[in-house]
C-alpha cells in the first residue's frame, strides 16, 4: 500500500458512474483521467436486490475499451454468482458482492479471486461487521455501505464512521490489516475528511463527482480533503 507524506496511507478516490451521463462515456472517462481518479466504480443493480435498475455487462465492456483504470464492479444483484464469468470477461478488475445476497459466499469469493480479480465483500448499513471474521482469507476489500443501496444522492448515515473504526480494529485483531476498507454512499466534500480519518482506504463518490459542475476538479478536491483528514 502507498504511503502519503508523514507515513499516512493514501486514500483512493473511486468515482461512481451511476451519477454520470453514461450516454457520453468518452466524456466520463476524460473527466476521470483529468481528475486522476484511482478506480472507476460501476454500480450494477437488478431491480430485485435493490429497487433500482442500472446497467451491466455492455457498459463494463464499453468502459474497458476506453480506460486503463481498474474497473470496480459493485454487484447489487440477487444472484451474484450467475454472471460472474461474464463480468470478468467484460473487464472487471475488482468485484464486490453483498453478504446479504450471496448464499455460497466462500465459493463465490474464491471464484472471484481465481480469476485474478480483487474480491470485495459489501455490507449494508445494518449488517453486523463481525461477518467479516469468517471471510478474511478470501477477501481483498470490504465495502461498507454508508447509505441503503439503490440510489445515488442519498444522505450519509453517520454511524458508518464508527462502523469503519470497528472494522479497522477487527481487521487488526485478525492480522488482516492489508484488507482495504471501501465506503460507498453520501460521500462528498463536506465529509470525506472525516471518513478518511477513521481509516477508510477507498472512497466512492457519485453525486459528489458527477453531480458537480466540473467532475475532474471535484475528484481533485475530494482527494486533497481526504488527505487533510479533517
Ligand atoms: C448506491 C451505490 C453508490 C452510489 C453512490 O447504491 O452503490 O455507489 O453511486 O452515490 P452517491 O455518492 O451520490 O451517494
Ligand atoms: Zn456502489
Amino acid at each position: 500500500m502507498e504511503k502519503a507524506d508523514g507515513g499516512r496511507l493514501m486514500v483512493k478516490i473511486a468515482p461512481s458512474i451511476l451519477s454520470a451521463d453514461i450516454g457520453d462515456l468518452d466524456r466520463v472517462v476524460a473527466a476521470l483521467d483529468r481528475g486522476q481518479a484511482d478506480v472507476v466504480h460501476i454500480d450494477v443493480m437488478d431491480g430485485h436486490f435493490v429497487p433500482n435498475l442500472s446497467f451491466g455487462i455492455p457498459v463494463i465492456e464499453a468502459l474497458a475499451k476506453r480506460t486503463k483504470l481498474p474497473l470496480d464492479v459493485h454487484l447489487m444483484v440477487d444472484n451474484p454468482a450467475s454472471l460472474l464469468d461474464d463480468y470478468v470477461r467484460a473487464g472487471a478488475n475488482w468485484i464486490s458482492v453483498h453478504w446479504e445476497a450471496a448464499s455460497h459466499l466462500h465459493r463465490l469469493l474464491n471464484g472471484i479471486r481465481n480469476h485474478s480479480v480483487r474480491a470485495g465483500l459489501a455490507l449494508n448499513p445494518a449488517t453486523p461487521i463481525d461477518v467479516v471474521r469468517d471471510c478474511v482469507e478470501t477477501l481483498d476489500f470490504v465495502l461498507l455501505m454508508s447509505v441503503n443501496p439503490g440510489f445515488s444522492g442519498q444522505s450519509f448515515i453517520p454511524q458508518s464512521l464508527s462502523r469503519a473504526e470497528r472494522l479497522r480494529e477487527l481487521l487488526a485483531e485478525l492480522d488482516a490489516g492489508e484488507i482495504e476498507i471501501q465506503m460507498d454512499g453520501g460521500i462528498g466534500a463536506s465529509n470525506i475528511g472525516q471518513i478518511a480519518a477513521v481509516g477508510v482506504d477507498i472512497c466512492v463518490s457519485g453525486s459528489g463527482v458527477f453531480g458537480q459542475a466540473d467532475p475532474a476538479e471535484a475528484i481533485r478536491n475530494l482527494r486533497s480533503l481526504a488527505e487533510a483528514r479533517e
